[in-house]
């Protein structure tokens, strides 16, 4: 392997992040937001207004949107910093008997002291993208680049770990190498021309109940010591992670920017979509079996799903303060997770689910996608034949697709295929 040490200071638009239309404390506290039983009219406003163009629905309502995720779900985004620092600290030309390349990237997103991100990037050495660059799938992994591939080289994570294979004191060890590999097609991605980025979620914070840790204490005002009421959280900080990813790859000269897919399974799901719904650069996004929180309803119907209450329970850091509110009363929420989706409007959506995974929701799911329609229509876009029966294997939709096996709450070569048809399929429409 060639250990290069090609530094870059990348200087980022600031129109990320645009700002938003109303104060935070514009909003009504929780007391005052009326009940809607159903899913909320995505294009009503919190005034009442009707949006009917898609003019009006990202002057107003998307904008509106955003304000409101953040405030009463996974707290504020801080801006995106100035600049990153991205290392490439080891890059093999030869990786996967030459069929592609390796780099290892350590993205520095925030002030002295704070944890920094190492990115995994596997890319094809044949381009088929733009420009003869390769599109790129990005996402989370739980426990480890060094659990994703059996490639001894991977330096193992360096972050507090949630027990799991090969973690002892709540610390990587070479026991945990290759444990996810499952999960990660590395192979299967650059055979059909695709880059695959990875990085440890625990990279940013980690997945603990202490908003005190990882990158948390490094973007508060000074002086402040603990988390507010709308403060940012465990997802909205992976999510976060994701974004600082895509910094670097759009300054990759090897990866077609306009093709950045972001994926994610399970918890990690719920950040690729918040990731997306946040950042237009992504071109679109995989929710792989995420449920409750991400891809499934808040107003749950399904009595085997996860609840906001149980979620907010066992995961008191993974949504802002302010949502625990909502525990017992979902049905104030000014929104339900079909407006996330809908922010992602016009780039297209894929939610995965298993038959056995009711925990995650999976006719929820379907439901949340049917319900963001109306605003890919306002693109011109058909976004999911609502009278469609959910099917075994088969894949849904135009723009928003579902997709339902009757296996597990897994990640298999399968569903790579899956994600990678869904790629494919919508490269081939931007062409
Ligand atoms: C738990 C949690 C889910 C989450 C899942 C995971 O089951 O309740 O919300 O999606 O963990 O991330 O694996």
């Amino acid at each position: 392997m060639t250990v290069c040490r090609t530094m870059l200071v990348l200087a980022l638009a600031s129109s990320i992040f645009p700002a938003m239309s109303v104060a935070a404390d514009d909003l009504p506290a929780f007391e005052a937001l009326p009940v809607i039983k159903e899913f909320p009219d995505p294009l009503v406003t919190l005034d009442g207004a009707r949006i009917t163009t898609k003019e009006q629905w990202e002057a107003k309502r998307r904008p509106e949107l955003k304000h409101l995720f953040q405030h009463y779900m996974y707290g504020y985004f801080p801006s995106a910093p100035e600049r990153i620092t991205a290392k490439v600290v080891a890059e093999d030309k030869n990786y996967l008997g030459g069929k592609a390349t390796k780099k290892l990237v350590n993205i520095a997103f925030g002030p002295e002291g704070c944890p920094t991100i190492d990115l995994l990037l596997v890319i094809p050495n044949t381009r088929q993208g733009t420009g003869g660059r390769a599109p790129c799938f990005v996402g989370l992994n739980f426990n480890g680049n060094h659990t994703t591939t059996d490639d001894p080289t991977i330096p193992l994570a360096k972050g507090w770990m949630r027990p799991g294979a090969g973690v002892k004191d709540n610390k990587a060890t070479d026991a945990g190498r290759g444990t996810s590999a499952g999960r990660w097609e590395f192979e299967n991605a650059i055979d059909q021309g695709f880059a695959v980025a990875t990085f440890y979620y625990g990279d940013v914070v980690p997945d603990k109940n202490d908003r005190n840790a990882g990158a948390f204490p490094f973007f508060r005002p000074a002086g402040q010591k603990e988390a507010g009421p709308h403060e940012w959280s465990a997802i909205g900080a992976w999510a976060y992670g994701i974004h600082r990813a895509v910094d670097y790859l759009t300054s990759d000269s090897d990866i077609d920017a306009k093709h950045i897919f972001a994926l994610g399974h399970s918890r990690n799901g719920k950040a690729a979509l918040l990731a997306a719904a946040f950042d237009d650069r992504i071109a679109g996004v995989v929710a792989n079996m995420a449920g409750c929180g991400g891809s499934g309803p808040s107003r749950n119907q399904n009595p085997k799903a996860e609840t906001v209450k149980r979620i907010n329970t066992s995961f008191p850091h993974w949504f802002c303060d302010t949502f625990k509110a909502f525990n017992d009363q979902t049905e104030k929420l000014p929104f339900d997770q079909h407006c996330l989706v809908a922010i992602c409007a016009p780039r297209p959506v894929l939610f995965t689910a298993a038959e056995q995974d009711q925990w995650a929701n999976p006719d929820g799911q379907h439901q949340v996608l049917i319900a963001a329609n109306p605003v890919y229509a306002l693109y011109g876009l058909k976004g999911i034949d609502p009278s469609e029966k959910a099917d075994f294997n088969k894949l849904l939709g135009t723009t928003l697709h579902y997709h339902y096996d009757p296996g597990k709450h897994a990640v298999t070569k399968a569903h790579w295929d899956v994600y990678i048809r869904f790629a494919k399929l919508h490269m081939k429409a931007s062409k």
